[in-house]
């Protein structure tokens, strides 16, 4: 018999308890599903909805259980349909009767939508974690590598000459910002749904505010049917997963390319690479590969999601079973991905002399030549025509700035003369930008500061 069969006068279908139930996949929230029924009996207790003692039994029975599935002693009931109805079920069959005044003044609907909750604070404190672990080994990259010349690009055209550090420094600036919108998911999470019942509150008087505060939570949910019907919270953290995702993939892709041959920039360690079944010469960046592939899984989640909600009414609806299989793999996939990441960069050598030695090619430093013109009294834009000539004119020498003779400058304009040179190496091209936010020396060392602290209170 269900523990909702008494209107019926059959048995569900197989096909039906298959169909419907959720205990497959939300049994992970078991844990929270306990905790929620805890802090839930004993304010019934409280409030002397039941008695002091049943909610005492009710407690202590839970707890029990919380142990025997711990220690893998229960086998889910398939017919019991999701993870509330098994907990309910067991506790009933642990301390018999009393177990059955648990779901007074409750819902399956505010239960769900409290444990999904719980689940998700967690889960972000979790990720937020594991990012923290990420910034650590970008700023140990960083503080490595401040005198690493290597070239900016855009249009993956080589642009002006930047740093390693500079360059790494912007994803942990991508990390920063992702931490601060799963703080912010966490903000509007953090309220307590428990209590709104099936969507309509109840007629015992329920303390809400005690319940939050026994479970941790900020506050309570303000109205009983958004309370039951919301789940901007899962797609807020999904939204906030699906960054995240792009941003790995992002330094993902750069890797997969500083790791080939026309880049040679960066070589990964032995323990996060893998070989070729056929070809013995091969080392393959699958690590960065699988991250950046597995984003699309994540905002595949996320869209799942978004469309599961678009057309339903208030306030429960069953489609919001739904919602907990793409959170979860979605959690998981992310649980994996930025610690491997976090390892394969922190253990990936770098080739500083490849990416010197290609930021010396392709002109990086023609803007700074033009600059010097500038600082010698040529509008810039007469100076870009200068450059882009004398520009011109060593590619078909095939020479580098660098290596124009000062006659050679000298007959594109005349104001040109020893300085020019001094002004274009690449140490001077990166190390002229003083600019707060730049690539020099003097700009990285103090972002660097300020991320270190920003770690130390993060
Ligand atoms: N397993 C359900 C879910 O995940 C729990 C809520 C069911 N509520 C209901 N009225 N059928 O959404």
């Amino acid at each position: 018999m269900k523990l909702w069969g008494g209107r019926f006068t059959k048995e569900t279908s197989q096909l039906t308890d298959d169909f419907n139930s959720s205990i497959h996949f939300d049994h992970i929230l078991y844990k929270y599903d306990i905790y929620g029924s805890i802090a839930h009996a004993t304010m019934l207790g409280k409030q002397n909805i039941i008695s002091n003692e049943e909610a005492a039994l009710i407690v202590s029975g839970l707890k029990e259980i919380l142990q025997d599935i711990e220690d893998d002693r229960v086998e889910f009931d398939v017919s019991a349909e999701d993870i509330h109805m098994n907990v309910e079920k067991l506790l009933i069959e642990k301390i018999g009767d009393t177990g059955k005044k648990l779901h007074t003044g409750r819902s399956r609907n505010d239960q769900v939508a409290l444990d999904v909750r719980m689940y998700v604070k967690d889960k972000i404190i979790y990720i937020d974690q594991l990012l923290h672990e990420l910034q650590e080994a970008i700023i140990k990259i960083a503080e490595g590598n401040i005198d690493t010349i290597m070239p900016g690009y855009t249009h993956l055209q080589k642009a002006q000459p930047i740093t390693l550090a500079h360059h790494v420094l912007a994803y942990f600036e991508m990390f920063k910002r992702d931490r601060e919108r799963l703080m912010d998911c966490y903000k509007r999470t953090n309220v307590l749904p428990l209590g709104a019942g099936a969507l309509a509150t109840t007629t015992y008087p329920l303390d809400r505010t005690y319940v939050a505060s026994l479970l941790d939570f900020d506050g309570i949910t303000m109205n009983s049917i958004d309370s039951v019907s919301d789940r901007d919270f899962s797609i807020e953290f999904m939204s906030a997963m699906s960054l995240i995702m792009m941003h790995l993939s992002r330094f993902s892709e750069e890797i997969i390319f500083w790791c080939s041959d026309e880049f040679r920039f960066v070589q990964l360690d032995d323990e996060y690479s893998t070989g070729s079944s056929i070809m013995p010469q091969k080392k393959n960046p699958d690590i960065a590969e699988l991250v950046r592939g597995k984003t699309g899984r994540v905002y595949g989640n996320l869209l799942g999601l978004l469309t599961t909600m678009k057309g339903l009414p208030l306030a429960y609806n069953k489609d919001m079973q739904e919602d907990k299989e793409s959170l979860f793999d979605s959690v998981n996939t992310l649980s994996m991905a930025i610690p491997i990441f976090t390892k394969m960069i922190d253990t990936m050598k770098i080739n500083k002399e490849n990416m010197y030695h290609s930021a010396g090619k392709g002109f990086t430093n023609a803007t700074d030549a033009a600059d010097w013109l500038v600082k010698n009294q040529v509008p810039f834009r007469e100076a870009h025509a200068i450059i882009g000539k004398l520009v011109l004119y060593a590619i078909d020498k095939n020479k580098t700035l660098e290596e124009l003779s000062l006659e050679e400058y000298k007959e594109v304009s005349s104001i040109f003369n020893e300085t020019i040179y001094d002004s274009i190496t690449l140490e001077a091209c990166v190390n002229n930008r003083k600019v707060d936010g730049g690539p020099s020396r003097e700009s990285v060392e103090k972002v660097i500061f300020i991320n270190k602290n920003y770690l130390l209170n993060k």
